[in-house]
Protein backbone atom coordinates (compact mmCIF):
# COMPACT_ATOMS: atom_id res chain seq x y z
CA UNK A 1 0.00 0.00 0.00
CA UNK A 2 1.71 3.43 -1.23
CA UNK A 3 -0.03 6.63 -2.60
CA UNK A 4 2.90 7.62 -4.40
CA UNK A 5 3.26 6.31 -8.08
CA UNK A 6 6.14 4.41 -8.21
CA UNK A 7 8.74 3.92 -11.53
CA UNK A 8 9.34 0.64 -13.06
CA UNK A 9 13.28 0.69 -11.50
CA UNK A 10 11.88 1.79 -8.04
CA UNK A 11 9.12 -1.17 -8.18
CA UNK A 12 11.92 -3.08 -9.14
CA UNK A 13 14.01 -2.40 -6.39
CA UNK A 14 11.38 -2.56 -3.77
CA UNK A 15 10.49 -6.22 -5.19
CA UNK A 16 13.90 -6.94 -4.90
CA UNK A 17 14.39 -5.91 -1.24
CA UNK A 18 11.01 -7.45 -0.14
CA UNK A 19 12.24 -10.92 -1.56
CA UNK A 20 15.60 -10.94 -0.23
CA UNK A 21 13.79 -9.75 3.14
CA UNK A 22 11.44 -12.36 2.84
CA UNK A 23 13.40 -15.45 2.33
CA UNK A 24 16.92 -14.57 3.83
CA UNK A 25 16.27 -11.98 6.55
CA UNK A 26 12.32 -12.99 7.99
CA UNK A 27 13.79 -16.43 8.82
CA UNK A 28 16.29 -15.81 11.03
CA UNK A 29 15.28 -12.52 12.67
CA UNK A 30 13.87 -14.18 15.64
CA UNK A 31 17.15 -16.48 16.43
CA UNK A 32 19.21 -13.36 16.15
CA UNK A 33 17.55 -11.26 18.57
CA UNK A 34 17.36 -14.10 20.96
CA UNK A 35 21.02 -14.68 20.81
CA UNK A 36 21.77 -10.92 20.18
CA UNK A 37 24.23 -11.74 17.03
CA UNK A 38 23.84 -11.08 13.53
CA UNK A 39 25.81 -12.78 11.20
CA UNK A 40 28.12 -10.45 8.31
CA UNK A 41 27.75 -12.98 6.30
CA UNK A 42 24.37 -11.40 5.88
CA UNK A 43 25.82 -7.70 5.56
CA UNK A 44 28.29 -8.82 2.85
CA UNK A 45 24.75 -10.68 1.08
CA UNK A 46 23.29 -7.51 1.22
CA UNK A 47 26.24 -5.41 0.23
CA UNK A 48 26.14 -8.21 -3.29
CA UNK A 49 22.71 -7.46 -3.79
CA UNK A 50 24.02 -3.70 -4.17
CA UNK A 51 21.77 -2.58 -1.00
CA UNK A 52 24.56 -1.39 0.89
CA UNK A 53 25.65 1.03 -1.72
CA UNK A 54 22.15 1.93 -3.05
CA UNK A 55 23.05 5.95 -3.44
CA UNK A 56 26.35 5.80 -4.66
CA UNK A 57 27.79 6.43 -8.15
CA UNK A 58 28.15 3.11 -10.21
CA UNK A 59 31.90 4.24 -10.47
CA UNK A 60 32.00 3.67 -6.94
CA UNK A 61 30.31 0.23 -7.89
CA UNK A 62 26.78 1.55 -6.32
CA UNK A 63 23.73 1.06 -7.79
CA UNK A 64 23.29 5.49 -8.31
CA UNK A 65 20.07 5.41 -7.42
CA UNK A 66 17.52 8.12 -5.79
CA UNK A 67 16.48 8.51 -2.35
CA UNK A 68 13.32 7.10 -2.70
CA UNK A 69 14.30 4.02 -3.91
CA UNK A 70 16.67 3.67 -0.94
CA UNK A 71 13.93 4.01 1.33
CA UNK A 72 11.65 1.48 0.09
CA UNK A 73 14.04 -0.70 -0.10
CA UNK A 74 15.19 0.17 3.53
CA UNK A 75 11.33 -0.04 4.66
CA UNK A 76 11.20 -3.64 3.06
CA UNK A 77 14.00 -4.82 5.48
CA UNK A 78 12.98 -3.24 8.16
CA UNK A 79 9.80 -5.30 8.03
CA UNK A 80 11.61 -8.45 8.07
CA UNK A 81 14.47 -6.83 10.82
CA UNK A 82 14.75 -3.78 12.41
CA UNK A 83 18.58 -4.85 13.09
CA UNK A 84 19.21 -5.29 9.94
CA UNK A 85 17.97 -2.44 8.66
CA UNK A 86 20.08 0.01 10.65
CA UNK A 87 22.84 -1.43 9.81
CA UNK A 88 21.83 -0.84 6.13
CA UNK A 89 20.66 2.87 7.40
CA UNK A 90 23.81 3.67 8.96
CA UNK A 91 26.03 2.12 6.51
CA UNK A 92 24.34 4.11 3.27
CA UNK A 93 23.35 7.65 5.26
CA UNK A 94 26.21 7.95 7.32
CA UNK A 95 29.88 7.19 6.70
CA UNK A 96 29.23 6.51 2.97
CA UNK A 97 27.76 9.66 2.24
CA UNK A 98 30.01 11.68 4.71
CA UNK A 99 33.15 10.22 2.64
CA UNK A 100 30.89 11.06 -0.97
CA UNK A 101 29.95 14.79 -0.13
CA UNK A 102 33.05 15.33 2.26
CA UNK A 103 36.07 12.98 0.96
CA UNK A 104 38.80 14.03 -0.88
CA UNK A 105 39.57 11.91 -4.51
CA UNK A 106 41.73 9.80 -2.58
CA UNK A 107 39.69 8.78 0.49
CA UNK A 108 36.99 8.15 -2.06
CA UNK A 109 38.89 6.01 -4.26
CA UNK A 110 40.07 3.93 -1.29
CA UNK A 111 36.85 3.38 0.60
CA UNK A 112 33.59 3.97 -1.57
CA UNK A 113 33.85 0.46 -3.75
CA UNK A 114 34.73 -1.73 -0.97
CA UNK A 115 31.94 -0.18 1.02
CA UNK A 116 29.05 -0.40 -1.80
CA UNK A 117 30.32 -4.13 -2.03
CA UNK A 118 29.90 -4.47 1.39
CA UNK A 119 33.39 -5.82 1.90
CA UNK A 120 33.61 -3.13 4.49
CA UNK A 121 31.08 -2.03 6.79
CA UNK A 122 30.71 1.84 8.21
CA UNK A 123 29.93 3.00 11.51
CA UNK A 124 29.67 6.53 12.59
CA UNK A 125 30.67 7.86 16.34
CA UNK A 126 29.75 11.33 17.06
CA UNK A 127 28.00 10.56 21.01
CA UNK A 128 29.84 10.16 23.80
CA UNK A 129 29.08 8.69 27.55
CA UNK A 130 28.30 12.82 28.44
CA UNK A 131 27.52 14.18 25.13
CA UNK A 132 24.14 12.37 23.77
CA UNK A 133 21.61 15.46 22.74
CA UNK A 134 24.21 18.19 22.98
CA UNK A 135 26.69 16.11 20.63
CA UNK A 136 28.86 19.56 20.19
CA UNK A 137 29.85 19.37 23.88
CA UNK A 138 31.86 16.18 23.00
CA UNK A 139 35.21 16.17 24.39
CA UNK A 140 37.61 13.47 22.60
CA UNK A 141 40.48 14.98 21.70
CA UNK A 142 42.31 15.23 18.87
CA UNK A 143 45.98 16.21 18.94
CA UNK A 144 48.32 16.69 16.37
CA UNK A 145 51.13 14.55 16.04
CA UNK A 146 53.55 15.35 13.13
CA UNK A 147 51.79 13.69 10.47
CA UNK A 148 49.09 12.36 12.19
CA UNK A 149 46.58 12.54 14.74
CA UNK A 150 46.22 11.11 18.32
CA UNK A 151 42.62 10.74 19.13
CA UNK A 152 41.75 10.11 23.29
CA UNK A 153 38.31 9.55 24.23
CA UNK A 154 35.73 7.59 24.65
CA UNK A 155 32.48 6.99 22.04
CA UNK A 156 29.08 5.80 22.29
CA UNK A 157 26.40 4.10 20.80
CA UNK A 158 28.25 3.01 18.22
CA UNK A 159 26.25 0.65 15.59
CA UNK A 160 27.71 -2.02 13.97
CA UNK A 161 31.06 -1.11 16.37
CA UNK A 162 32.11 -4.40 16.73
CA UNK A 163 32.39 -5.57 12.56
CA UNK A 164 32.66 -2.21 11.35
CA UNK A 165 35.86 -1.77 9.00
CA UNK A 166 35.51 2.20 8.83
CA UNK A 167 34.24 4.47 11.43
CA UNK A 168 33.58 7.94 10.92
CA UNK A 169 34.63 9.72 14.62
CA UNK A 170 34.03 12.97 15.55
CA UNK A 171 36.58 14.91 18.27
CA UNK A 172 38.05 18.06 19.00
CA UNK A 173 40.75 19.33 17.16
CA UNK A 174 40.72 22.91 18.60
CA UNK A 175 40.50 22.81 22.69
CA UNK A 176 41.73 26.97 22.80
CA UNK A 177 38.37 28.13 24.15
CA UNK A 178 35.67 25.88 25.39
CA UNK A 179 32.76 27.95 23.79
CA UNK A 180 33.84 27.21 20.38
CA UNK A 181 31.71 24.07 21.05
CA UNK A 182 30.79 22.81 17.50
CA UNK A 183 33.38 24.69 15.63
CA UNK A 184 36.23 22.87 17.31
CA UNK A 185 35.18 19.28 16.10
CA UNK A 186 36.97 17.42 13.23
CA UNK A 187 35.84 14.19 11.48
CA UNK A 188 38.61 11.24 11.29
CA UNK A 189 38.19 8.39 8.97
CA UNK A 190 38.64 5.75 11.48
CA UNK A 191 39.66 1.91 10.85
CA UNK A 192 40.19 -0.86 13.75
CA UNK A 193 43.59 -1.81 12.60
CA UNK A 194 45.00 1.37 13.54
CA UNK A 195 46.92 1.54 17.29
CA UNK A 196 45.19 2.58 20.22
CA UNK A 197 41.42 1.05 18.91
CA UNK A 198 40.04 -0.86 21.18
CA UNK A 199 36.31 -2.40 21.17
CA UNK A 200 34.91 -1.56 24.46
CA UNK A 201 31.47 -2.84 26.33
CA UNK A 202 28.59 -4.57 23.73
CA UNK A 203 25.46 -2.69 25.18
CA UNK A 204 22.88 -5.41 27.07
CA UNK A 205 19.66 -3.53 24.60
CA UNK A 206 15.89 -3.89 25.06
CA UNK A 207 15.58 -4.28 21.13
CA UNK A 208 17.52 -4.00 18.13
CA UNK A 209 19.72 -6.91 20.12
CA UNK A 210 21.03 -8.28 17.10
CA UNK A 211 22.51 -5.33 15.80
CA UNK A 212 26.01 -4.92 18.04
CA UNK A 213 25.94 -1.18 19.27
CA UNK A 214 29.14 -1.06 21.25
CA UNK A 215 31.65 1.73 23.06
CA UNK A 216 34.98 2.79 21.35
CA UNK A 217 37.68 3.45 23.79
CA UNK A 218 40.48 5.48 22.18
CA UNK A 219 43.65 5.29 23.89
CA UNK A 220 46.61 8.01 21.44
CA UNK A 221 44.41 6.38 18.41
CA UNK A 222 47.71 7.26 15.98
CA UNK A 223 45.24 8.28 13.21
CA UNK A 224 47.21 9.64 9.67
CA UNK A 225 46.77 13.05 8.97
CA UNK A 226 44.75 11.75 5.38
CA UNK A 227 42.55 9.97 7.14
CA UNK A 228 40.81 13.61 8.38
CA UNK A 229 37.38 13.99 6.51
CA UNK A 230 37.56 17.75 4.44
CA UNK A 231 38.28 20.67 6.52
CA UNK A 232 39.71 21.09 9.94
CA UNK A 233 36.81 22.27 12.25
CA UNK A 234 34.25 21.10 9.83
CA UNK A 235 33.00 18.11 11.29
CA UNK A 236 30.29 19.35 13.27
CA UNK A 237 28.34 20.30 10.53
CA UNK A 238 29.15 17.39 8.16
CA UNK A 239 27.84 15.26 10.81
CA UNK A 240 24.80 17.30 11.09
CA UNK A 241 23.87 17.28 7.49
CA UNK A 242 24.87 13.37 7.26
CA UNK A 243 22.13 13.19 10.33
CA UNK A 244 19.39 14.53 7.78
CA UNK A 245 20.16 12.23 5.36
CA UNK A 246 20.33 9.76 8.48
CA UNK A 247 17.04 10.69 9.92
CA UNK A 248 15.14 9.84 6.71
CA UNK A 249 16.43 6.29 6.30
CA UNK A 250 15.56 5.79 10.76
CA UNK A 251 11.98 6.50 9.47
CA UNK A 252 11.79 4.77 7.26
CA UNK A 253 12.70 1.85 9.45
CA UNK A 254 10.42 2.92 11.65
CA UNK A 255 7.49 2.65 8.87
CA UNK A 256 8.80 -0.87 8.39
CA UNK A 257 8.49 -2.02 11.87
CA UNK A 258 4.85 -0.48 12.11
CA UNK A 259 3.80 -1.78 9.14
CA UNK A 260 5.29 -5.57 10.06
CA UNK A 261 3.05 -4.96 12.93
CA UNK A 262 0.00 -3.78 11.49
CA UNK A 263 0.47 -7.11 8.88
CA UNK A 264 0.60 -9.25 11.91
CA UNK A 265 -2.48 -8.16 13.63
CA UNK A 266 -4.26 -8.34 10.51
CA UNK A 267 -3.57 -11.56 10.18
CA UNK A 268 -4.19 -12.56 13.47
CA UNK A 269 -7.26 -10.56 14.01
CA UNK A 270 -8.91 -12.84 11.01
CA UNK A 271 -7.60 -15.87 12.75
CA UNK A 272 -8.08 -15.31 16.63
CA UNK A 273 -11.91 -16.41 17.56
CA UNK A 274 -13.36 -14.83 20.74
CA UNK A 275 -17.38 -14.67 21.61
CA UNK A 276 -17.75 -16.98 18.90
CA UNK A 277 -16.96 -15.19 15.82
CA UNK A 278 -13.11 -13.75 14.56
CA UNK A 279 -11.80 -10.75 16.45
CA UNK A 280 -11.27 -8.71 13.88
CA UNK A 281 -15.58 -8.30 13.74
CA UNK A 282 -15.40 -6.52 16.73
CA UNK A 283 -15.32 -2.53 16.47
CA UNK A 284 -12.94 -1.75 18.91
CA UNK A 285 -10.49 -4.25 16.86
CA UNK A 286 -11.11 -2.69 13.34
CA UNK A 287 -10.81 0.95 15.22
CA UNK A 288 -7.38 0.27 16.22
CA UNK A 289 -6.22 -1.37 12.41
CA UNK A 290 -8.36 1.27 11.00
CA UNK A 291 -5.73 4.20 13.55
CA UNK A 292 -2.83 1.73 13.09
CA UNK A 293 -3.18 2.00 8.73
CA UNK A 294 -3.91 5.39 8.57
CA UNK A 295 -0.99 6.53 10.56
CA UNK A 296 1.38 4.78 9.10
CA UNK A 297 -0.08 5.64 5.17
CA UNK A 298 -0.11 9.57 6.08
CA UNK A 299 3.75 9.38 7.34
CA UNK A 300 5.00 7.18 4.32
CA UNK A 301 3.39 9.76 2.39
CA UNK A 302 5.24 12.42 4.32
CA UNK A 303 8.49 10.67 3.66
CA UNK A 304 8.56 10.01 0.18
CA UNK A 305 7.29 13.57 -0.21
CA UNK A 306 10.64 14.74 1.42
CA UNK A 307 12.93 12.04 -0.63
CA UNK A 308 11.43 13.92 -3.71
CA UNK A 309 12.63 17.02 -2.40
CA UNK A 310 16.10 16.07 -1.03
CA UNK A 311 16.28 14.62 -4.43
CA UNK A 312 15.26 18.21 -6.44
CA UNK A 313 18.25 19.28 -4.10
CA UNK A 314 16.54 21.28 -1.32
CA UNK A 315 17.07 21.56 2.07
CA UNK A 316 15.08 18.73 3.90
CA UNK A 317 16.51 19.38 7.64
CA UNK A 318 13.20 20.22 8.77
CA UNK A 319 11.12 17.58 6.90
CA UNK A 320 13.76 14.71 7.71
CA UNK A 321 13.05 15.67 11.29
CA UNK A 322 9.29 15.67 10.97
CA UNK A 323 9.61 12.03 9.12
CA UNK A 324 11.77 10.62 12.10
CA UNK A 325 9.65 12.07 14.87
CA UNK A 326 6.16 11.16 13.11
CA UNK A 327 7.54 7.97 11.81
CA UNK A 328 8.86 6.91 15.14
CA UNK A 329 5.93 7.74 17.12
CA UNK A 330 3.90 6.10 14.79
CA UNK A 331 6.24 2.83 15.30
CA UNK A 332 5.91 2.81 18.97
CA UNK A 333 2.36 3.66 18.89
CA UNK A 334 1.18 0.78 15.77
CA UNK A 335 3.52 -1.77 18.07
CA UNK A 336 1.39 -1.19 21.42
CA UNK A 337 -2.31 -1.60 19.52
CA UNK A 338 -0.15 -4.71 18.25
CA UNK A 339 0.33 -6.26 21.36
CA UNK A 340 -2.84 -5.31 22.56
CA UNK A 341 -4.64 -6.94 19.85
CA UNK A 342 -2.54 -9.91 20.39
CA UNK A 343 -3.38 -10.20 24.39
CA UNK A 344 -1.82 -11.89 26.16
CA UNK A 345 -0.06 -13.38 22.70
CA UNK A 346 1.59 -10.43 22.39
CA UNK A 347 3.62 -10.46 25.56
CA UNK A 348 5.78 -13.82 24.57
CA UNK A 349 8.17 -14.59 22.35
CA UNK A 350 5.94 -17.18 20.32
CA UNK A 351 4.42 -14.38 18.03
CA UNK A 352 6.36 -11.39 16.60
CA UNK A 353 5.04 -8.34 17.69
CA UNK A 354 6.90 -7.88 21.45
CA UNK A 355 9.76 -7.92 19.40
CA UNK A 356 8.63 -5.53 17.23
CA UNK A 357 7.34 -3.17 20.27
CA UNK A 358 10.75 -3.47 21.65
CA UNK A 359 12.79 -2.44 18.06
CA UNK A 360 10.08 0.37 17.59
CA UNK A 361 11.18 1.99 20.96
CA UNK A 362 14.74 2.96 19.86
CA UNK A 363 13.58 4.62 16.93
CA UNK A 364 12.64 7.13 18.82
CA UNK A 365 15.96 7.95 20.63
CA UNK A 366 18.97 7.13 18.01
CA UNK A 367 20.12 9.57 15.60
CA UNK A 368 18.29 12.16 17.27
CA UNK A 369 15.50 11.94 20.00
CA UNK A 370 11.69 12.77 19.63
CA UNK A 371 12.51 15.97 22.05
CA UNK A 372 15.89 17.20 19.72
CA UNK A 373 13.61 16.64 16.39
CA UNK A 374 11.24 19.00 17.91
CA UNK A 375 14.27 21.52 19.25
CA UNK A 376 15.23 21.50 15.26
CA UNK A 377 11.46 21.40 13.51
CA UNK A 378 10.99 24.30 16.14
CA UNK A 379 13.98 26.51 15.21
CA UNK A 380 13.70 25.64 11.44
CA UNK A 381 9.93 26.89 11.63
CA UNK A 382 11.27 30.24 13.21
CA UNK A 383 13.90 30.73 10.43
CA UNK A 384 11.26 30.27 8.06
N1 LIG B 1 23.14 20.76 8.23
C1 LIG B 1 24.29 21.46 8.12
N2 LIG B 1 24.84 22.16 9.15
C2 LIG B 1 24.19 22.13 10.32
C3 LIG B 1 23.00 21.42 10.52
C4 LIG B 1 22.47 20.71 9.41
N3 LIG B 1 21.34 20.00 9.51
N4 LIG B 1 22.59 21.55 11.79
C5 LIG B 1 23.49 22.35 12.41
N5 LIG B 1 24.46 22.70 11.51
C6 LIG B 1 25.59 23.58 11.72
C7 LIG B 1 25.03 24.94 12.07
O1 LIG B 1 24.79 25.70 10.91
C8 LIG B 1 26.10 25.52 12.95
O2 LIG B 1 27.13 26.09 12.14
P1 LIG B 1 27.39 27.69 12.24
O3 LIG B 1 27.75 27.93 13.68
O4 LIG B 1 28.47 27.89 11.26
O5 LIG B 1 26.10 28.33 11.87
C9 LIG B 1 26.69 24.32 13.65
O6 LIG B 1 26.33 23.17 12.88
C10 LIG B 1 26.17 24.17 15.06
O7 LIG B 1 24.78 24.07 14.99
P2 LIG B 1 23.83 24.35 16.24
O8 LIG B 1 24.19 25.68 16.82
O9 LIG B 1 22.43 24.13 15.79
O10 LIG B 1 24.30 23.21 17.26
P3 LIG B 1 23.74 22.84 18.70
O11 LIG B 1 24.90 22.54 19.55
O12 LIG B 1 22.73 23.84 19.14
O13 LIG B 1 23.02 21.41 18.43
C11 LIG B 1 21.25 19.86 17.91
C12 LIG B 1 21.88 21.24 17.68
C13 LIG B 1 20.16 19.78 16.85
C14 LIG B 1 20.65 19.68 19.27
C15 LIG B 1 22.32 18.77 17.65
O14 LIG B 1 23.29 18.74 18.67
C16 LIG B 1 21.70 17.39 17.52
O15 LIG B 1 21.22 17.02 16.45
N6 LIG B 1 21.76 16.59 18.60
C17 LIG B 1 21.39 15.18 18.54
C18 LIG B 1 22.59 14.38 18.15
C19 LIG B 1 22.23 13.12 17.46
O16 LIG B 1 21.34 13.05 16.64
N7 LIG B 1 22.97 12.07 17.77
C20 LIG B 1 22.77 10.81 17.17
C21 LIG B 1 24.08 10.10 17.07
S1 LIG B 1 24.15 8.80 15.86
C22 LIG B 1 23.26 7.50 16.52
O17 LIG B 1 22.20 7.67 16.96
C23 LIG B 1 23.83 6.14 16.55
C24 LIG B 1 23.64 5.32 15.39
O18 LIG B 1 24.62 4.79 14.91
C25 LIG B 1 22.31 5.02 14.85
Amino acid sequence: MSLTPLTETQQEIQRLARDFARAEIAPHAAAWDRDASFPVAVAHRMGELGFLGMLLPEIHDGLGLDTLSYLLALEEIAAADASAAVLMSVHNSLPTQMLLDFGSEVQKERWLAPMARGEIIGAFALSEPEAGSDASSLRCQAVRDGDDWLLTGTKSWVTSGTFAGVIMVMARTDTSDARRGSKGISCFIVTPDLPGFHVGKKEDKMGLRASPTVQLNLDALRVPAANLLGEEGQGFAYAMQSLDNGRLGIAAQAIGIARAALDASLAYAAERKQFGQAIREFQAIQFKLADMGARIESVRALLHATAAAKDRGESTTMHASMCKLLASETAMYVTTEAVQIFGGYGYVKDYPVEKFFRDAKITEIYEGTSEVQRMVIARELYLS
